[in-house]
């Protein structure tokens, strides 16, 4: 299989615990930065399928119409994963999902510039929405990102310590999130209506002008009432659930 060496350490990794833990200074992604722009959070992990969904064919829509310039989107890679023994987590989705939740927290960590990150990881859940995430390294040759520094993110602990980071900042969300993925617009969660998540930012944004993707929601509104009818989330609750049909 392709993934070898992230394979390889996914099994080391459950060989040892790690010690005592510091969260990441430098790149601390704490919520809320930049006075005027809207902060948008996305957490979610990164084999369930409505997560990806989100992030293939709503996320992107970020990038519309000038809306990136009043937005701030942050992503947490975490989402039901639990913490056992204080440093040892369990995905939802299994030891495979656990490896990608911390390649995605590396390339947040190692390519701080959200469009080269929101790329990486757009090109990984395409994958995860296709079926295909076994092939996630492809992504980095397609999108020509070098592998090593995020392969020794993975390998050093680094990512270890940005997912426990992760679980500790999607463990303190008020309210607590319930299913994934969780869109917080300005600390407001969205619930069920997170795929209108630019109707929010835009109700949100303060500033001036107002970029062209706000100007024509007025036109949307009317067409989006239909957003997510199923309900279709990853529950923090529903483990076997969720292990089952997936
Ligand atoms: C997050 O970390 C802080 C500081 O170490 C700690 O006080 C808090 O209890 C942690 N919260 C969760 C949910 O793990």
């Amino acid at each position: 299989m392709a993934s070898s060496r992230f394979l390889f350490l996914l099994l080391l990794n459950y060989v040892f615990v790690f010690g005592s833990v510091s969260y990441p200074s430098s790149s601390a992604r704490v919520p809320s930065s930049s006075a005027s722009k809207v902060s948008l959070a996305l957490y979610y992990e990164t084999l369930c399928p409505y997560s990806a969904n989100f992030i293939v064919k709503y996320l992107p829509k970020v990038y519309d119409e000038g809306l990136i310039s009043i937005v701030d989107l942050e992503l947490f890679p975490y989402g039901n994963a639990k913490l056992q023994d204080k440093d040892n987590i369990v995905c939802q989705h299994g030891p495979f999902e656990c490896l990608l939740n911390t390649v995605e927290a590396c390339a947040i960590d190692v390519w701080p510039d959200l469009n080269t990150h929101f790329a990486f990881i757009y090109c990984v859940e395409n994958l995860v929405a296709k079926h295909k995430y076994p092939e996630w390294e492809s992504c980095f040759e397609k999108l020509k990102l070098d592998p090593n520094p995020v392969s020794e993110c993975y390998n050093n602990g680094r990512g270890k310590e940005l997912e426990l980071y992760y679980a500790n900042i999607t463990g303190s969300l008020q309210p607590p999130h319930t299913y994934v993925p969780w869109v917080v617009v300005d600390n407001q969660p969205l619930y069920e209506d997170f795929e209108n998540f630019i109707t929010y930012v835009c109700k949100a944004y303060k500033g001036n002008p107002e970029p062209d993707a706000c100007k024509s929601l007025v036109h949307q509104v009317i067409s989006e009432e239909k957003a997510n009818p199923t309900g279709e989330v990853c529950y923090a609750e529903e483990t076997t659930k969720t292990l089952a049909s997936y």
